[in-house]
């Protein structure tokens, strides 16, 4: 079979990477790819939003399956345009992927089917939010409702900051018109459960848990995510069969009856709160970088599993025992402005998996060519030997203008 990967970026190399261990697939292509994906697949110079160009390169090649990374290409319908070629695809209908397009759509759909999530309102006003914001405890969490690069989330400390972060997304429309979701502050550990749905069928994965912030210490500005790890310790069984029993088979039967059937990844990004686990958001695709340490311990041919979610048809996951751990290499001032053309060496002495997030190849050598670089994945029989094994390889690795975080999977590993 060929297979299309749609994406350009460490999750999209880790998809690549898991293609390439299935023993069905003929060749792979990305679109548009990047410098790692390059070694193992045919890079296409189309991008993740060109849909018709897509398609049409699908139907040329005779693309067995497609397989789409990004929420860009989902929202803009690329599931739809390719069943209505009849091309095979895995990812969510534009309506389905609205569980993580729109904030409101997925507040009201877990109010309506009771699953537990903060409690919130829903404005367009800007006076009427504030308001409602100066009446209640901060911090506030005020989330603009849409899709914002992840940078739609302001955690206000005071009813100052509340009020610039309202004035940005109602009054100036920082990005785009839209609504503002108010929401309860909730605390606990934050954990990522991606599961395989079709329809009424879900898949889970194992569990892993991202690093938002830029430094040691989850200090600093927030980002795309500065590493992960698999699996999570304190997270129980109980705890993880409730988060399925209770949050991700509820809106995927939900997802049915709303007359949006759900076909993809569905990422529940889950907070274990002392009032038990609660939905913080949902996106409707692997999570980025929490793609690039579970899907290196699947055992199971993820072909097998893409197919049955896009037929309707059963398929069985089975997970390696080992753990890991991976660190992003981001370049210097990321997440704002940052150089980019620098070049990377060392990387053929790195013994653990690489993904490419943000480089580019010229004439045999790699620069870096984004804020977030490289992601380097550390295996082990334990998360800290994951970790050591990590932080070897990052050391191997030799560029002036690239940074990253030590810490990663300190909430198992050093804290308390
Ligand atoms: P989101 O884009 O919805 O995942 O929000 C980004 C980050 O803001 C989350 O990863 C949390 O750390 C934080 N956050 C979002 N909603 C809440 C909430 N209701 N209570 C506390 N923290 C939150
Ligand atoms: N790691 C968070 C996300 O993929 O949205």
């Amino acid at each position: 079979m060929k297979v299309l990967v749609i994406g350009s970026g460490g999750r999209e190399h880790a998809i690549v990477d898991a293609l390439t261990r299935s023993q069905q697939v003929e060749q792979i292509y990305a679109a548009p790819g990047n410098a790692g994906m390059a070694a193992v697949a045919e890079c296409v110079a189309i991008r993740e939003t060109e849909i018709e160009r897509l398609v049409a390169f699908a139907k040329e090649q005779a693309i067995g399956l497609t397989v789409v990374g990004p929420e860009v290409a989902l929202a803009a319908g690329v599931a739809d345009a390719f069943k209505a070629e009849g091309l095979r695809i895995f990812g969510p209908t534009k309506a389905a992927a609205r569980i993580e397009s729109s904030k409101e759509f997925a507040k009201c759909l877990m109010a309506k089917y009771n699953v537990p999530t903060a409690g919130f309102k829903a404005f367009t006003d800007y006076e009427a939010a504030l308001a409602y914001v100066a009446g209640r405890s901060f911090p506030a969490v005020l989330k603009y409702d849409g899709l914002a690069a992840g940078k739609g989330v302001v955690i206000a400390q005071t009813l100052e900051e509340a009020d610039e972060a309202l004035k940005d997304m109602l009054l100036d429309t920082k990005f785009g018109a839209g609504k503002v979701v108010v929401e309860d502050f909730l605390t606990g550990p934050e954990f990522s459960f991606m599961c395989f749905v079709s329809g009424e069928k879900v898949w889970p994965m194992q569990l892993a848990q991202d690093h938002k912030r830029a430094y040691d210490g989850d200090k600093g500005p927030n980002t795309g995510g500065m590493g992960a790890y698999s699996p999570l310790p304190f997270i129980t069984t109980e705890d993880e069969q409730y988060a399925l029993e209770q949050v991700l088979k509820p809106v995927a039967r939900a997802m049915v009856k709303e007359g949006c059937p759900f076909e993809g990844v569905l990422y529940g990004g889950l907070m274990k709160t002392p009032e038990g686990v609660k939905v913080i958001e949902f996106n409707a695709r692997f999570g980025d970088p929490e793609t690039e340490v579970v899907l290196p311990r699947l055992k199971s041919d993820i072909v097998d599993i893409f197919c049955a979610v896009a037929d309707g048809t059963d398929a069985e996951l089975e997970w390696h025992d080992f753990a890991t751990l991976g660190i992003v290499l981001a370049s210097k001032g990321y997440p704002g402005d940052y150089a980019k053309g620098v070049e990377i060496g060392g990387l053929e002495q790195v013994e653990s998996t690489v993904f490419h997030m943000g480089t580019k190849a010229v004439d045999g050598k790699i620069y870096t060519n984004g804020g977030r670089v490289l992601f380097v994945v550390g295996k082990g029989a334990t998360l800290a030997e994951a970790r050591t094994n990590a932080l070897a390889d990052v050391a191997r690795i030799a560029c002036d203008n690239l940074f990253h975080r030590t810490d990663i999977g300190h909430y198992v590993l050093d804290d308390k």
